[in-house]
């Protein structure tokens, strides 16, 4: 019998003060089912939408959708308890224990530091379902909104490595970050689209990617439709308007291979900040504040199911 663990709920919609961290029971495991002592825990822009209400959904509602941490119990063959994995699309994940299967696991490697390995999958393959849904070549010229965050500091790299010219878009203090990803640095605001032609040189945009869902991104995406390119959003805002299509993440094991091996060959990195579990209400303090840089994480080293190293 496994002991209770601590997980982070809202039973009432609202702001970060919200959130709750509560003492779950533990039900025994289903075949095909794998229990998961969990290191870290991913944040996104998603778990405050999902906090406040704006997701829909219905109270208590558990938070948390990705982590990284240590099998502890296995009803599945193919993993066995001490496994060091990386998960995805399970309620409830900001937790010591999490709950699922198969499909959604993957290895994670060895030397993977805990707190990329859990907040990488989630921005970076929503970084790759956005390059992959766009049509360019090396040496288009795409403008990414939002480039300083968790997902667009995984799309700019990628991007670049494609070979396409990448014009992203951040606020002051963010400019130098998206210069050493390998983009051409804008700051957002009025004059936006000005800005953008200026460093574009005359050549056309082939496709704009909003990851702010300001009104400025909005009205350059519609103008790089008129002119003939592509223009895609992973805001709802964007789509509800500038109707914008909208794109949803995907996420799979063969991706989450993509990016640990960029990873490990050095061409794509994400800085990662670490906050405890118990700090979960200033975590989702900075995500409503919306100006991340990289990524932002929860820390469950002290999570008691976890192996004694
Ligand atoms: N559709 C999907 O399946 C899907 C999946 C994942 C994420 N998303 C969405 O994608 C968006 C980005 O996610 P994320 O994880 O990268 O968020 P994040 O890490 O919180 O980053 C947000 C970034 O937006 C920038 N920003 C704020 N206001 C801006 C403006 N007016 N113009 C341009 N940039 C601005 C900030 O840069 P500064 O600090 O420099 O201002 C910050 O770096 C979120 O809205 C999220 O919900 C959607």
């Amino acid at each position: 019998m496994t002991n209770p663990g601590r997980i982070a709920v809202v039973r009432r919609f609202g702001a970060p003060e919200v959130i709750s961290i509560e003492t779950h029971p533990v039900a025994p495991l289903r075949s095909g089912e794998i229990r998961v002592a969990v290191r870290t825990g991913g944040l996104n822009p998603v778990d405050a939408r999902l906090r406040s209400g704006t997701f829909g959904g219905s109270v208590p509602m558990a938070l948390g959708t990705e982590f990284a941490g240590v099998v502890l119990e296995s009803a599945d063959a193919r993993w066995v308890p001490g496994a060091e994995v990386i998960g995805w699309g399970v309620q409830g994940a900001d937790a010591d224990l999490v709950t699922t299967d198969a499909t959604r696991l993957h290895p994670k490697p060895a030397e993977l530091d805990w707190a990329l390995a859990g907040g990488i999958g989630g921005v970076g393959s929503t970084a790759v379902t956005a390059l992959d849904t766009i049509s360019a070549a090396p040496g288009d010229v795409i403008v990414v909104h939002g480039a300083a965050g968790g997902v667009g500091t995984v799309l700019v790299q990628l991007a670049a490595a494609r070979g396409l010219v990448v014009i992203g878009t951040a606020g002051p203090a963010n400019q130098e970050h998206l210069v050493r990803l390998g983009a051409a640095a804008v700051e957002y605001g009025s004059g936006l689209s000005e800005r953008v032609t200026a460093v574009a040189q005359g050549r056309p945009i082939a496709a704009s990617i909003d990851l702010a869902g300001s009104a400025e991104a909005g009205d350059l995406a519609t103008a790089v439709l008129a002119a003939g390119g592509q223009a895609i959003t992973l805001v709802p805002e964007t789509m509800a308007g500038h109707g914008i299509r909208l794109v949803r993440v995907q996420r799979s094991s063969a991706t989450m291979a993509v990016l640990l091996d960029a990873i490990a060959a050095g061409t794509l990195t994400l800085p990662v900040e670490s906050l405890p579990f118990t700090e979960i209400v200033e975590a989702h303090r900075r995500l409503d504040a919306k100006h991340a840089r990289g990524k932002l994480v929860l820390d469950l080293s002290d999570n008691p199911h976890l192996p004694v190293l």
